[in-house]
């Protein structure tokens, strides 16, 4: 009997029938980046520092390399110390404010902490409140949590407080107070704006009449060329638990790295630990990139805000010239995207196939919107990992496929 026959259902054993249900779509084969790529938090490729962090990864290697053979180092779950105390030097430096290496949890980049703080606070059906134009990877997350978003309103310094607390007392009096505020405050995901010092204030003090926490995504702002960096949420909360701040190296240094962090009070980090069961983020990118970020960071971070204000510049350019009246903008004020704002009847969805067909990639405001209907006439364009002359040829060529009047 030929062998497959011997195995009959075996052959036809269907893994796909055993998937849980609720699971989202599958994704396609992947098929590259285009060639006109604005899309994703990607970094530009000249400004790797290559050489920098080969010798980094050289010296700690030789130095270190054997602690490699116990998880964590044989150190704290939560993360490289020599990683941690860096992250307390540079907060601390910038936020004159004592960070504690126990206040420092290593992520497998900002993501991971994203996950662990909704893991923390969020079960089905409870409120939050995010800005009206957010992350989509955080929009993604909230949405299979099943809880309830409230997006509130911006202008050109962040978050609107009067809107912030009319959301807040509404939570309140319904009685399920939002469990926290997702804010990006320096350079906003995808706006670019930058909180002043004073608005600052004033949404720490309106957040202190509610037990509402404040989740502050700080992941842009060693890329800031427009204003002097404003302290943080965290380091102006007096109240010292309120705020959970995480960061990432993936912006200032390289995404693929997958280094981020988490700063929390202590007692908040160790009840996360017993969330983060992966056994540790990969210990071998903690060591380099400390290696490397304590010599050459502030140095790096300068050189790569300078390429990027450059880029933003090229796309402006190249939006004011090729889209004309038809859209509008504030330029950013630091970081790697733009967002523009076309006329109501506009929808930018309807031409991401046609542009995928050109080889142009582009959010679509939509996705990064609380309310797809309000985020249907804006669009999120990325210039970080284009070179000057992929952004000007892209955008001529996605205004030709737009062709708005
Ligand atoms: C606001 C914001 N938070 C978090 C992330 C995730 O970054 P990573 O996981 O690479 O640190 C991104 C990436 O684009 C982002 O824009």
């Amino acid at each position: 009997m030929p062998i497959h026959k011997f195995l009959g259902d075996a052959l036809t054993f269907e893994i796909g029938k055993l998937y849980r249900e609720g699971l989202p779509p599958a994704e396609g084969p992947w098929s590259g980046i285009p060639e006109f790529s604005f899309v994703g938090g990607n970094n530009d490729e000249a400004n790797v520092p290559v050489a920098g962090l080969s010798e980094a990864a050289t010296r700690v290697l030789q130095r270190a390399g054997r602690k490699l053979a116990v998880y964590n180092l044989g150190g704290s779950p939560l993360g490289h110390e020599d990683l941690r105390n860096f992250v307390c030097n540079k907060l601390g430096i910038r936020a004159e404010t004592n960070v504690e290496p126990d206040q420092v949890l290593v992520t497998s980049g900002s993501l991971q902490a994203l996950d662990l703080v909704n893991d923390l606070l969020l079960s089905p059906g409870d409120n939050v409140i995010v800005e009206e134009a957010t992350y989509g990877g955080m929009l993604s997350r909230l949405k299979r949590l099943g809880v309830v978003v409230h997006g509130v309103r911006l202008d050109e310094h962040g978050v609107c407080p009067d809107h912030l607390r009319e959301l807040l007392e509404q939570c309140t009096n319904a009685g399920a107070p939002a469990k926290y505020l997702y804010t990006i405050p320096t350079v906003q995901n995808p706006t670019g704006s930058c909180m002043p010092r004073e608005r600052r204030h004033e949404i720490l003090e309106i957040m202190g009449d509610h037990e509402t926490a404040i989740f502050e995504d700080d992941c842009y702002a060693d890329l800031l060329w427009g204003c002097p960096r404003p302290p943080t949420l965290w380091e102006l909360d007096e109240s010292e638990t309120r705020v959970i701040y995480c960061g990432s190296f993936s912006k200032s240094i390289a995404p693929a790295l997958r280094v981020g962090y988490l700063v929390a009070d202590s007692s908040v980090l160790q009840q996360i630990l017993s969330l983060k069961i992966d056994a540790g983020s990969g210990a071998l990118e903690q060591m380099v990139v400390a290696e490397y970020a304590a010599s050459h960071f502030d140095d790096h971070a300068e050189q790569l805000t300078s390429v990027l204000h450059r880029k933003a510049q090229v796309m402006a350019e190249a939006v004011r010239q090729y889209f004309g009246d038809s859209v509008e903008f504030e330029m950013p004020q630091g970081g790697i995207f733009m967002w523009l704002v076309f006329a109501d009847d506009v929808d930018t969805a309807v031409f991401a196939n046609k542009a995928a067909g050109s080889g142009i990639e582009f959010n679509a405001g939509a996705g990064w919107s609380v309310d797809p209907q309000w985020g249907a006439n804006k669009m999120r364009l990325c210039f970080g990992n284009p070179t000057e002359e992929v952004i000007e040829e892209g955008v001529r060529r996605l205004s030709e496929i737009m062709d708005l009047p």
